[in-house]
């Protein structure tokens, strides 16, 4: 079924569970994550960026492949706008039919991210679709973003944020950063930030680069309240090499048989991703959400 973001983190939040977040840019992603959902019995969104947008998977053709996808399976499935620049990219995907919009004002000063985030909120709530919103900033792995706090989520600000903008969920700052890290380097996180400000907001929280950030940080943060976890570049990666690898053994093979494989290791990927995040059969017969129209 395909759902706003709405039901599905406000149960993962009384549940203590995360869901998935996954960047897509094509059909072969599309149905590995929509069919990784349905093998896992599990909640998940779809995710694509401006840029994305802008070079490949354009609104207008993603939504209804999305939704032909996802309709008829038997789990909530969101398409979400991620990292929403502008309003007027925000009320393209929102009339090309998204469920779901993040507006990242997150470089600007407070009162102007709350002004634009509100503005997202009335627009987007007006469409059934839910909206995320960033506080403090998730910068870029690959210039030493995320290991000093001075870019951090403020918890009392977190708090007049979510009220004040009535955004759906909340990506904080907490160490993680976008992108690929030095080898064999594992991000350090704010685990007690991150307990305060579930504790002040009690919202369902959104933790932003989750590649690469280890299988210890990422249990940890579901159990401290993290409810859905953005994963672009480990998948990519994965995909990718699935791919190379299988190229190499039979050079030859079929373009159609290539992409089946790179769309299966991505499903593989993604379940047992699920299986870690604890979103897998939640449901199987619990749901009781709204579909989106
Ligand atoms: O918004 C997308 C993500 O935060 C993905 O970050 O590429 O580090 O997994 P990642
Ligand atoms: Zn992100």
């Amino acid at each position: 079924m395909y759902t706003s973001m709405k039901e599905m983190l406000d149960h993962a939040n009384e549940n203590n569970y995360a869901v998935m977040a996954i960047n897509c840019t094509n059909m072969e992603q599309a149905r590995a994550i929509c069919y990784a959902a349905a093998e896992e019995a599990s909640p998940v969104i779809i995710n694509v960026s401006p840029r994305q947008m802008l070079a490949h998977a354009t609104p207008e053709i993603m939504v209804p492949m999305i939704r032909a996808i996802a309709e008829p399976l038997d789990v909530p499935i969101a398409f979400n706008l991620d990292h929403g620049d502008t309003y007027t990219n925000v009320c393209r995907c929102l009339r090309a039919g998204f469920s779901s919009v993040m507006i990242d004002s997150s470089s600007y000063e407070f009162e102007e991210n709350i002004r634009r985030t509100r503005m997202v909120t009335s627009v987007a709530h007006a469409y059934g679709a839910s909206v995320e919103a960033e506080l403090g900033h998730v910068g870029v792995a690959a210039n030493g973003d995320g290991q000093t706090s001075d870019m951090y989520t403020n918890v009392e600000q977190a708090v007049e944020f979510a009220d004040r903008t009535h955004c759906d969920c909340l990506a904080v700052a907490i160490g993680t950063a976008h992108g690929a890290y030095p080898d064999d380097f594992v991000p350090r996180l704010d685990f007690d930030r991150l307990a305060e400000l579930k504790a002040a907001t009690k919202m369902p929280l959104v933790l932003h680069g989750g590649s690469g950030a280890g299988e210890e940080n990422i249990r940890r943060v579901v159990e401290l309240g993290i409810n859905k976890i953005n994963v672009c570049t480990d998948l990519f990666k994965h995909q990718r090499k699935a791919m190379h690898a299988k190229l190499n053994e039979e050079p030859n093979i079929d373009y159609m048989d290539i992409q089946m494989w790179g769309e299966d290791a991505a499903k593989d990927y993604i379940k047992s991703y699920m299986r870690m995040i604890g979103s897998s059969g939640r449901y199987t017969f619990d749901y009781t959400g709204e579909q989106f129209d």
